[in-house]
């Protein structure tokens, strides 16, 4: 049905003639046809009006042509679903006026009917849906449970969360009332997105890499497992879990179609943590997009023989950096496209 599903067979693990590459945040402002939607609408504009959102899911394929799409979306649509506001200051990221630092403010929180309040992220879908016309399968995605938690607690972005963590270690009755609350809203919204026409999911736990690995399973690894679950007989899952190597062994064996990996974890030791059996994505420095193309990709050439060519999503070990130019984007992907010939 889907005529490139070289990703999807990628994530079954099965033979593949080259590994898929897609890019996280590869709709965004290192492209010069985002910069100008950009200029004229606000971010949650964006993301609430299906024809901007899904124009902008569109734009990376059509100039690049990844082997899969990612819904231009954001994780915080979750806590604002859940009653808690959410900002996007320019030039500053995320603001949570009135972050959660109490039982009180977690029992205000509440779990949403999405399929009524996210219904515009549903409609984007379609609409993207339409404009893909079965060329690449869509990625759906949602933020983990502890990561949502640390914007919703922190109110911002921040080096260390050390306001979420002081939560959790304080109050983890609260702090585990208000993950389950995301985590049934999160269960409940990625349901709505596959029923939608979402063709695999990603969980992000951008900041899980902040907790210990006792932390971890006990305030992120817990939620997402009930993730990988409830989806798991219904749609691919991908965990991407930012400086969370040291769950790689425990991820494998959770039922996810793929794992992601930064670039601080070799392709040889993720190998080795997850028994080779699991599709792994991952893992280019961003920063090494800044290198000149050829270099650019002599890398992805070495990275894809690392990882080997099956049961690989070639990606970066985190989102796109905005001073990236574009024809060094350009590179990497065709780099993997040429996979093939370089050998
Ligand atoms: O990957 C894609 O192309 C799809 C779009 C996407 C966005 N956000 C658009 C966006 C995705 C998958 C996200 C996920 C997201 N959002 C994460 C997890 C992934 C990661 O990078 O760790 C997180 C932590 C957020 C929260 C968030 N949203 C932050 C911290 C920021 C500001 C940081 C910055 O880069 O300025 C955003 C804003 C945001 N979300 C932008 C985009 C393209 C940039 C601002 C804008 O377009 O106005």
């Amino acid at each position: 049905m889907i005529k490139n599903d070289l990703f999807l067979r990628a994530l079954k693990g099965e033979t593949v003639e080259r590994p898929p590459v897609w890019m996280m945040r590869q709709a965004g402002r290192y492209l010069p046809e985002f910069m100008e939607i950009k200029e004229k609408y606000d971010f949650f504009t964006r993301c609430q009006t299906p024809e901007l959102a899904s124009e902008i899911t569109v734009q990376p394929i059509q100039r690049f042509g990844m082997d899969a799409a990612i819904l231009f979306s954001d994780i915080l649509v979750i806590p604002q679903a859940m009653n808690i506001e959410v900002q996007m200051k320019p030039n500053f990221g995320p603001y949570l006026p009135n972050p959660i630092r109490s039982q009180k403010d977690v029992n205000n929180v509440i779990v949403p009917d999405v399929e009524e309040t996210l219904d515009y992220v549903m409609q984007a879908i379609t609409a993207t849906k339409e404009k893909l016309n079965d060329e690449v399968p869509l990625i759906g995605f949602a933020g983990s449970p502890w990561t949502i938690l640390c914007y919703c607690v922190q109110g911002q972005g921040s080096k260390t969360f050390d306001k979420a963590k002081e939560f959790c270690f304080t109050q983890p009755v609260a702090a585990h009332e208000l993950l389950q609350k995301i985590t049934d809203t999160t269960i409940a919204y990625l349901k709505a997105k596959v029923k939608a026409g979402v063709n695999a999911v990603q969980v992000f736990d951008s900041w899980g890499g902040m907790l210990s690995p006792t932390d971890y399973q006990e305030f992120s690894w817990k939620y997402i497992q009930q993730i990988v679950d409830a989806l798991k007989e219904e749609t691919p899952v991908i965990v991407f879990g930012k400086g969370c190597w040291f769950a790689l062994k425990e991820m494998s064996q959770s039922g996810a179609s793929a794992l992601g990996v930064d670039w601080t974890c070799s392709a040889q030791n993720a190998r080795y943590l997850t028994g080779g059996k699991i599709t792994l994505q991952g893992n280019f420095d961003p920063a090494r997009l800044l290198s000149p193309p050829s270099e650019i990709k002599k890398m992805v050439t070495q990275m894809i023989n690392e990882f080997g060519k099956d049961r690989y999503v070639v990606n970066l070990g985190h989102g796109i950096l905005p001073n990236v130019p574009v024809e060094n984007a350009k590179a990497f992907i065709d780099a993997v496209k040429e996979y093939k010939l370089a050998h």
